[in-house]
C-alpha cells in the first residue's frame, strides 16, 4: 500500500480503533479525521447524515492521499458504507456491533448491545441479530449519553458516573435478571474508550466485546500494511484544541481543519 490506512470517526472514537490496529501493526502508517462539527452522529436524521459522511470522508481521503478508509463509527457504517464504497476507489473497511463473537462468548444466551440510538434500531444491526445471535436474548441499550462522556474525558474532563449510570440503568437491570446477560457488545467506538470505567460501575463482572480487533485483521486481509512511512496526520472539522493531547497519546499530531466543499 502506497499511503496510509485513514481512520474515520465523528469524534474521538476512532482512537480506539487506531490503538487495536498499531497494536497489531506497530509500523502501520495511520491518517486520523473526525466530524466533531456534527457530533454527536446518532442523534441525526439518516438522509443528511449519509450525505454529510460522503461529504467529509472524500475529504478526508484527498487530504490524507490515503489508501484505505477504515469508517471505525457503528453509527456511520450501518447507514452508509455501500455509498462510501461505490464513490470511493479505495478499499473501505466499516465498522459494525460485533454480535457474533459475544453470541459465540454468552452462556447464558442473553447479551447486551449497547449502542448509539441510531444503530441500536438500525435495520443492519438487526439483521446481524437475526443471523448471529438468533437462539440469544439481546437487551438493547441507547446510550448517547456515554459519546459525550467519552469525549469530556478524553478533552481532560473526569467522567460524570452519574450521568453514566443514568444511562446504563437497563443494562445493569439485564444483567441481575433471573436469566442475566453476562455478555455486551460495545457497538459504538467511543465505548472501549471508557472500558474500565464500565467495568468499574457495572454490578458484576460482565465480558466486554468491541470490534477493535476484527477490524485490525480486516484491513489486513484486504492490503497488508507496508512499512511506509509514518504519517499520524489529524484532521477535525472543528476546532479541537482540547483533544491535542488524547490524539497525542495515540499517536497523532496536533490537528488540523479539514477543508470541505
Ligand atoms: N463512534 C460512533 C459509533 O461508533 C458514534 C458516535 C456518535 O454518535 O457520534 O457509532
Amino acid at each position: 500500500m502506497s499511503g496510509p490506512v485513514l481512520i474515520f470517526d465523528s469524534g474521538v472514537g476512532g482512537l480506539s480503533v487506531a490503538r487495536s490496529l498499531a497494536t497489531s501493526y506497530p509500523d502501520i502508517a495511520l491518517c486520523y479525521a473526525c466530524d466533531n462539527a456534527w457530533l454527536p452522529y446518532g442523534l441525526r436524521d439518516d438522509v443528511t447524515l449519509a450525505a454529510r459522511i460522503l461529504t467529509v470522508c472524500q475529504a478526508a481521503v484527498r487530504a490524507c492521499q490515503a489508501s484505505m478508509l477504515v469508517v471505525a463509527c457503528n453509527t456511520a457504517s450501518t447507514l452508509a458504507l455501500e455509498g462510501l464504497r461505490q464513490a470511493l476507489d479505495i478499499p473501505v473497511i466499516g465498522t459494525v456491533p460485533a454480535i457474533k463473537p459475544a453470541a459465540l462468548a454468552s452462556r447464558t444466551r442473553h447479551i447486551g448491545l449497547l449502542a448509539t440510538r441510531a444503530t441500536v434500531h438500525r435495520p443492519y444491526t438487526q439483521d446481524l441479530i437475526e443471523r448471529f445471535a438468533g437462539d440469544c436474548l439481546v437487551t438493547r441499550v441507547a446510550a448517547d449519553a456515554l459519546v459525550t462522556e467519552a469525549e469530556a474525558w478524553l478533552g481532560g474532563r473526569g467522567v460524570d458516573e452519574t450521568r453514566l449510570n443514568a444511562a446504563l440503568a437497563p443494562l445493569w437491570q439485564a444483567a441481575q435478571a433471573p436469566c442475566p446477560l453476562d455478555t455486551v457488545v460495545l457497538g459504538c467506538t467511543h465505548f472501549p474508550l471508557l472500558k474500565p470505567v464500565l467495568a468499574r460501575l457495572a454490578p458484576k463482572p460482565l465480558g466486554w466485546i468491541d470490534s477493535g480487533d476484527a477490524i485490525a485483521r480486516r484491513v489486513v486481509d484486504v492490503a497488508p500494511p507496508g512499512t511506509g512511512p509514518a504519517d499520524g496526520r489529524c484532521f477535525t472539522t472543528a476546532d479541537a484544541r482540547h483533544l491535542r493531547r488524547a490524539f497525542n497519546d495515540f499517536g497523532f499530531e496536533p490537528p488540523q481543519p479539514l477543508l470541505l466543499p
